[in-house]
């Protein structure tokens, strides 16, 4: 299963890529916002920053709703760097959209998956990447894992090549599960991926290994 961050701080991004195990990063508009980086020159300029730091598929999302705006915006995104994937809401327009840059050999996340129906489309336009949204279908008492569970085995039954893609990560256990579910890919929260880390045994057992080594070698 690849990891991606879910951010555009490029602090995150970087601590993330230190780690060692980053295969990319996903951004939406609300993210892009938060780090306060707006105007269309801005934003392809911060998309060319994380393309430097990072190695991997980066997801652009388009602003535009309307069919020929994205694909402008998309083709625009595109030409930044090569692992740019551009992310496309899962719309009407959006899945036409998805299909025009399957043709043209363009790489797309298909973004707000919170269905099965859902990502049957996305696939048969030829999505890349499919983002369902775990954690906001936690939030309204449903289960995102078992939509997860579910697109993997439509997925597997039917040779649908499109990546299924772990989004709106809020916990560790999230990933854990989503790896159990059979998501090829899980974007999260720099903390998420931190917070796979910990274990009190592990801080009890490493203290007594350096406490045996030290009485023994005193
Ligand atoms: C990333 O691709 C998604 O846009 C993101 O994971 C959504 O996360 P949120 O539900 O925490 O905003």
């Amino acid at each position: 299963m690849k990891f991606f961050v879910d951010t555009a701080n490029l602090e995150q991004i970087r601590e993330a890529q230190d780690l060692g195990i980053l295969d990319g990063v996903t951004t939406n508009p609300s993210l892009m916002a938060k780090e306060g980086i707006t105007g269309e020159a801005n934003v392809l300029a911060h998309y060319k920053a994380i393309c430097e730091l990072v190695d991997g598929d980066i997801s652009a999302e388009v602003i535009a709703t309307d069919f020929e705006g994205m694909i402008k915006e998309g083709q625009a995104l595109a030409e930044i760097h090569e692992n740019i994937v551009v992310k496309v809401p899962m719309t009407k327009d959006g899945v036409k959209a998805i299909r025009w840059f399957t043709d043209h050999d363009i790489r797309t996340n298909c973004t707000l998956i919170f269905s099965a129906g859902q990502a049957i489309l996305a696939a048969k336009a030829g999505a890349t990447y499919l983002s369902p949204f775990i954690g906001r279908i936690d939030d309204m008492n449903w289960d995102g894992i078992e939509l997860i569970a579910q697109i993997a085995e439509i997925y597997t039954i039917q040779g649908y090549q499109t990546e299924i893609l772990a989004a709106s990560i809020r916990t560790p256990l999230h990933i854990v599960r989503a790896a159990e579910a059979g998501a090829d890919v899980v974007t999260c929260p720099l903390s998420s991926i931190l917070g796979l880390l910990k274990h009190p045994l592990t801080d009890i057992g490493l203290a007594q290994f350096l406490a045996d080594h030290k009485k023994a070698n005193s």
